[in-house]
């Protein structure tokens, strides 16, 4: 199995993400770091404990990283999204385990290094960890087979403002380091990522097949309300469960090789990622953009894994 380390900021579709990774014999979760963004750093880190917990996976270490963006303060988080809590108001048991007491980038690159073979690693919160290891311990992120990021929009404009996805706009200048690092990486984005629509059907299967497929339907009700109410839609888009999928089956998305800047500016572009869709790149720091998707093979994934995992 694939090592594997997943940054995250739990955050409801994070929660999907974990659980999904725990119910895919191709990888192997050796750590999970935190971060800020969806809401504040001590609650996603605690998120991240409880939901490794409820998948019986408590052993498996956390340990928290950066409380806030690189430059600027994050202008907003989204519990208006995700709920108060970052899990849609469900309290999930404590988990009994001990957080790892270092900095998140000491110990993913402690981890990196220790990997057997190359890890992947599927940043699925804001990218300010990956640009402090990048930074920090160039040697260990060197390590990385894939980075398999979440965040962006080639197409589709933004969820956030008209030009940004909520992990660049959250660390825009953390996403330009990432971005131009070189580091083997596979952009997740929005233009496949909102076409992925998991229906409440979808939801049922799971819920139906075990307490903790039960528990993550229930995170996912906030999730179900919210688009009912924001969209006026019955599905619900689970971003980081898809960047998942392509970091537990590599070529899940259809991957463009691209340029990708990040605008760092302060006006009204600031957060977009700037896409150079005209033609193929060949630049040394150029990314794997994912344009296509089959949605319906996606979502199947999804649940059938999630199911597997409730029944286990
Ligand atoms: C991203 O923003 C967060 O709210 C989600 O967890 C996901 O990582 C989607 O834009
Ligand atoms: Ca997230």
């Amino acid at each position: 199995a694939t090592p594997l380390v997943i940054d995250t900021d739990p955050g409801i579709d994070d929660a999907l993400a974990i659980l999904l990774a725990l119910a895919s014999p191709e990888v192997d979760l050796r750590l999970v770091t935190t971060v800020h963004g969806n809401v504040e750093l001590a609650q996603t880190t605690d998120n991240a404990q409880r939901v490794l917990h409820l998948a019986g996976r408590a052993d498996v270490p956390v340990a928290a990283g950066a409380r806030d963006s690189l430059v600027y303060r994050q202008p907003e988080r989204a519990g208006h999204v995700h709920g108060k809590t970052g899990l849609g108001g469900v309290d999930l048991p404590p988990s009994p385990a001990a957080l790892d007491p270092r900095p998140a980038v000491v110990v993913m690159a402690e981890v990196l290094l220790a990997a057997e073979a190359p890890a992947t690693v599927a940043a699925i919160g804001p990218w300010t960890n990956v640009a402090l290891l990048l930074a920090t311990y160039p040697e260990a992120a060197e390590r990385i087979g894939r980075l398999v990021l979440m965040g962006g929009s080639a197409a589709r404009g933004g969820n956030v403002t008209a030009a940004a996805e909520f992990n660049v706009w959250a660390d825009p200048e953390a996403a330009q380091r990432v971005l131009g690092s070189g580091v083997p990486t596979v952009l997740v984005g929005l233009d496949v990522t909102l076409p992925t629509v998991l229906d409440v059907e979808g939801i049922a299967r799971f819920a139906a097949a075990g307490p903790v497929g039960a528990t993550a339907a229930a995170i996912l009700q906030q999730y179900v309300d919210h688009a009912r109410t924001s969209y006026g839609t019955t599905g619900v888009v689970l971003h980081d469960a898809l960047a998942l999928s392509e970091a537990i089956v590599p070529g899940t998305l259809g991957t463009v090789r691209r340029d990708v800047v990040v605008d760092t500016t302060l006006g009204a572009g600031r957060g977009q990622t700037l896409v150079d869709r005209r033609s193929v790149a060949d630049s040394p720091t150029a990314v794997e953009v994912a344009e296509t998707v089959d949605s319906d093979v996606a979502v199947e994934f999804l649940v059938s894994r999630l199911a597997q995992l409730a029944r286990s």
